[in-house]
């Protein structure tokens, strides 16, 4: 049977001054009306029941998170007591799902901060990945067709194909430069979506064979969740696991797909107006292009502007430009404490 995990930790300040420790950006409604949370269960909910879905999170997010999406099992929210990176918590997950779902059952593993523009393909896609799991025991990874030079993804090198649109992964390039990255989309390198699709069982083998960060703290502590998570070492499961493993294939996903990562590239995934503004609350725009507007606070008026992000939260009013809401963190560490 199939398993959805959904990777909801990490708090990220690039959403400042909507994200806070206790409303990260994936608690945040930034595509739509609904929090990405939301979104993504949503989005997968037609493939998989709450019953078997997997949320992994900080343990200060849990009961945000239950409170937000009550027809999920609250033994089915995993609260990490520190972060650990992803290979610890997609081990976490794959030991829960074998002892419930015994090691045949497939886990979907998704991020919850995605936007998704086609949910049917994006399905229909996890599918696909999910029969290619079984079928050649591997890790499946989806990858997406760049659609600009962006240094902020990592990129997968496809190599031989095993079957009609299966191939085996090259080589993974980690969050190139952009000059690099250009060339890579120039020779046919997708973007590694972050998509991870196995048989529970294979990804234990795996990890027991190539991730000495995980492995051992995992064997160690049985069901102990505090204990695993003071023995692993912190290590991304793209460098722990899937760079080591030579049991990886990579299926192209022909869906819009993006890692919402700043105000500014929710113009890009938002519905906007002909002028490619991209509003959300109470908002009017006259003579406005291409402007990211969120407005959760106080109403906001454009006259005469382009390319600019405003942010109306409670008490305060972030104005930026498109471009430099994709850097906040000289901002961020210069705001006086009492902001
Ligand atoms: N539960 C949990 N625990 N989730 C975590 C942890 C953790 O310790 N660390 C990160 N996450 C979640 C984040 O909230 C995010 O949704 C996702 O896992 C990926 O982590 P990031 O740290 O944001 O990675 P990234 O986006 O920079 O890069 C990864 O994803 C890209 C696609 O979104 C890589 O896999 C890239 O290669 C890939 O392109
Ligand atoms: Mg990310």
């Amino acid at each position: 049977s199939l398993w959805a995990v959904v990777l909801a930790g990490g708090v990220g300040s690039r959403f400042w001054p909507m994200s806070t420790p206790q409303r990260p950006k994936q608690l945040l409604p930034l595509v739509d009306d609904q929090p990405l949370l939301v979104n993504t269960l949503d989005r997968l909910r037609p493939l998989v029941p709450p019953a078997r879905t997997l949320v992994l999170t900080n343990a200060s997010l849990r009961a945000p998170i239950l409170a937000l999406v009550p027809d999920l099992p609250p033994d089915n929210v995993v609260a990490e007591p520190k972060p650990a990176g992803t290979a610890a918590a997609l081990a976490w997950a794959a030991k829960l799902v074998a002892e419930r779902g015994g090691p045949d059952a497939v886990m979907l593993c998704v991020h919850a901060d995605w936007a998704v523009g086609d949910p049917g393909t994006f399905r229909d896609t996890l599918r696909r990945a999910a029969d290619a799991a079984v079928a050649h025991r591997s890790l499946v990874t989806v990858g997406v067709v760049p659609t600009r030079d962006d240094p902020g993804f990592g990129y997968i090198q496809p190599g031989d194909e095993i079957e009609p649109g299966v191939r085996r992964v090259a080589r993974f390039v980690e969050k190139p430069d952009r000059s690099r990255a250009a060339r890579m989309r120039a020779e046919g390198f997708l973007w590694n979506s972050g998509i991870f699709v196995w048989r529970a069982g294979d990804f234990l083998d795996e990890v027991d064979a190539l991730c000495p960060e995980v492995a051992p703290a995992l064997k160690a502590a049985g069901d102990d969740l505090q204990r695993f998570f003071d023995d692993v070492t912190p290590v991304a499961v793209d460098v722990g696991v899937m760079e080591r493993s030579r049991r990886v294939l990579v299926l192209p996903g022909d869906f819009a797909w993006d890692d919402v990562g700043t105000w500014g590239a929710l113009g890009r995934v938002r519905r906007h107006d002909e002028a490619g503004n991209a509003t959300t609350g109470r908002t009017h725009l006259l003579d406005a292009r291409r402007n990211v507007v969120h407005a959760e606070g106080n109403a906001v008026v454009l006259y005469g502007v382009d390319d600019l992000v405003v942010v109306s939260g409670d008490g305060l009013t972030l104005v930026t430009t498109v471009e430099r809401s994709s850097d906040l963190k000289s901002l961020i560490d210069s705001l006086p404490d009492d902001l």
